[in-house]
C-alpha cells in the first residue's frame, strides 16, 4: 500500500484472545488476528475477516498465520506478584505453625543453605521451570540474604525466557538462626553490589528490586538507607506488611513514633509508586489510602494467608480504596507455586467474606482473572509493558486447550470463550497450558537454547 516499510511478523495467530482492560475485567475477542513482530511486541489486533488487509499492511503471508482450534484461546501471561524462591524447597510442607514461629522454625534455616551456589542452583532451576510451566510470565522474587545465589536467581530467570523482578533479601536482626542475618553495613553494600551486577548483566527481562524482609527484621538505619538506594536508582521495592496480628503489634513496639505499620514503610521513603508490599491484611483505610497516594501497591497471596492462618485480606475495600493490587502465591508460606492456585484461592477469600457478611459484594472470577494478569502488572508497574494484549506490549501469552488430551477438564459440549475460561482457571492445570510466550518468544514448551 503506502510504500512505508512492512515489519516482518515473527508470528501470527487467528483465534480467541481473552483479556482485561482498565474498562473491562474480562473482553472477549473472537476470530481475531495477532501479530507479533521481531521484538515480541504486539504489532497488531484485527478481525480474522480482515486477513488479507493486515497481511498486506504487515507483510505476512496468509499461510504463515496459524490458526487455534475451538477448544483453544489465548490468555496474558499470569503476574505473580510475590513469591520466595528459596523457599520453593520446602513448599508443600511445614504449614503447621504461625509466621513468626514458622519463619524461626523452617524458613531462616533453609534459606540459610543458599550460600551455597550448587543448592541454589538447583532450587532455583526448579522454581523458574515451574512457575513458566504453569504459566507465570512474570514473577517478583525474594530471594536470601545472599548476593551471589541472588545473581544466579536472575541468571536462572534470564535464561528460561521469564520476565522477573528479583531481590537480594535484606535483614539485620534475626533473634532466632543468628548466622543468618548481616550487619547493616554489609546488608546496605551488598545490596549496591547486587544492583550493580544484577544490571551490568543485561538482561532484557529481568529487573533488581530493594528487599527489606520486613520491618521485624530491619532496623532504621538500615531501613533508612534502602529507601535511600531505591530512590537514588529509581528501583522497585518489595517488602511484606501486616500480614500477622503480632508481626503488626511487634512492629509497633519497634517504632513507637509510627502511627500505623504503613507509617513506618513512609517515613523511611519506602513506599513509592515502583514498592509492592505483600499481604496487607490488617491495614486500616487510613493505610490504604496512604497506599493510594503513594502509588504502592499490594499483592495479595490468599494461599499462604490461610495456609499460616494470618488473616483475610478484603480486596473488595482495597480496589474501592483505588489501591493496585496483585495476586502472589507467596511460596511457601502459601503452598502452591501455581497462579492457578492463587485465582482459585483468592475467590474463595471472597466468599468467605461474603459468608460472614452478606452484602459483600463477592470477587467475580472475571475480576480475579485480571487481577492475575493486568493488576499484577500494574502492583509491579510494568503495565506499560505486559498484562493484556495492546497493540505495543510485549507479547505475553498462554496458549490454553481446554481440552488437552490428557488433562484435567472434560469437554462434553461446544462452550462459549467465557465458560472455557472460567472451567480452566478454576479446574485446569499445566497440562492445559500447551504454549508459553513471554516478549514473544516460546518458553514452554522448553526448547533447548538457540542462537536466537
Ligand atoms: N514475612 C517476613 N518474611 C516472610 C516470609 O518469608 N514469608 C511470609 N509469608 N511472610 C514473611
Ligand atoms: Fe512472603
Amino acid at each position: 500500500n503506502s510504500g512505508k516499510p512492512t515489519p516482518a511478523m515473527r508470528h501470527v495467530y487467528r483465534g480467541t484472545f481473552m483479556h482485561s482492560t482498565q474498562q473491562a475485567p474480562l473482553q472477549i475477542l473472537e476470530d481475531a488476528l495477532l501479530g507479533v513482530d521481531k521484538d515480541g511486541k504486539i504489532a497488531f489486533i484485527g478481525k480474522g475477516g480482515e486477513l488479507n488487509k493486515l497481511s498486506q499492511d504487515f507483510g505476512f503471508s496468509p499461510s504463515e498465520v496459524t490458526q487455534l482450534t475451538k477448544d483453544e484461546f489465548f490468555m496474558p501471561g499470569m503476574v505473580d506478584t510475590h513469591i520466595h524462591a528459596p523457599q520453593y524447597s520446602y513448599a508443600g510442607t511445614a504449614l503447621d505453625l504461625p509466621l513468626l514461629q514458622w519463619l524461626d522454625t523452617y524458613t531462616f534455616p533453609v534459606e540459610s543453605r543458599f550460600r551455597d551456589l550448587e543448592f541454589a542452583k538447583k532450587v532455583y532451576t526448579q522454581v523458574v521451570k515451574r512457575t513458566l510451566r504453569n504459566g507465570t510470565t512474570t514473577a517478583c522474587y525474594f530471594a536470601t540474604i545472599h548476593t551471589d545465589a541472588s545473581l544466579l536467581l536472575g541468571k536462572i530467570a534470564n535464561d528460561f525466557g521469564q520476565r522477573a523482578l528479583v531481590g537480594k533479601v535484606c535483614m539485620d536482626m534475626n533473634n532466632s538462626v543468628q548466622h543468618y542475618k548481616e550487619t547493616t553495613q554489609d546488608s546496605q553494600d551488598e545490596t549496591r553490589r547486587f544492583i550493580t551486577e544484577l544490571l551490568k548483566k543485561k538482561y532484557p527481562l529481568v529487573k533488581p528490586v530493594v528487599t527489606p524482609r520486613f520491618v521485624l527484621s530491619c532496623t532504621g538505619p538500615l531501613l533508612g538507607e534502602l529507601g535511600a538506594i531505591a530512590r537514588d536508582n529509581n528501583l522497585h521495592i518489595q517488602s511484606h506488611i501486616s500480614e500477622n496480628a503480632q508481626e503488626v503489634k511487634i512492629a509497633k513496639e519497634m517504632f513507637p513514633e509510627s502511627e500505623t505499620y504503613t507509617d513506618i514503610y513512609h517515613k523511611f521513603n519506602l513506599l513509592t509508586d515502583k514498592t509492592v508490599m505483600a499481604h496487607g491484611c490488617y491495614l486500616s483505610d487510613d493505610e490504604l489510602n496512604l497506599f493510594k497516594e503513594t502509588g504502592a501497591s499490594l499483592s495479595h497471596c490468599p494461599n499462604s494467608n490461610i495456609s499460616l492462618c494470618s488473616g483475610v485480606l478484603n480486596v473488595r475495600n482495597v480496589l474501592k480504596h483505588k489501591v493496585k493490587l496483585g495476586l502472589g502465591t507467596d511460596v511457601a508460606g502459601g503452598y502452591s507455586a501455581s497462579m492457578l492456585d492463587a485465582v482459585r484461592r483468592a475467590r474463595d477469600t471472597s466468599k468467605f467474606i461474603t459468608i460472614q457478611t452478606p452484602e459483600h459484594e463477592t470477587l467475580t472470577f472475571e475480576e480475579v482473572f485480571r487481577l492475575a494478569t493486568l493488576g499484577g502488572s500494574q502492583a509491579l508497574s510494568l503495565d506499560e509493558q505486559t498484562g493484556n494484549f495492546e497493540v505495543g506490549k510485549d507479547f505475553d501469552a498462554l496458549r490454553v486447550n481446554v481440552a488437552a488430551p490428557e488433562g484435567p477438564i472434560d469437554i462434553s459440549q461446544e462452550e462459549g470463550p467465557k465458560i472455557q475460561l472460567e472451567r480452566f482457571l478454576n479446574l485446569g492445570d499445566d497440562r492445559n497450558i500447551v504454549e508459553v510466550y513471554v516478549a514473544g518468544r516460546k518458553v514452554i514448551p522448553f526448547t533447548e537454547p538457540t542462537a536466537e
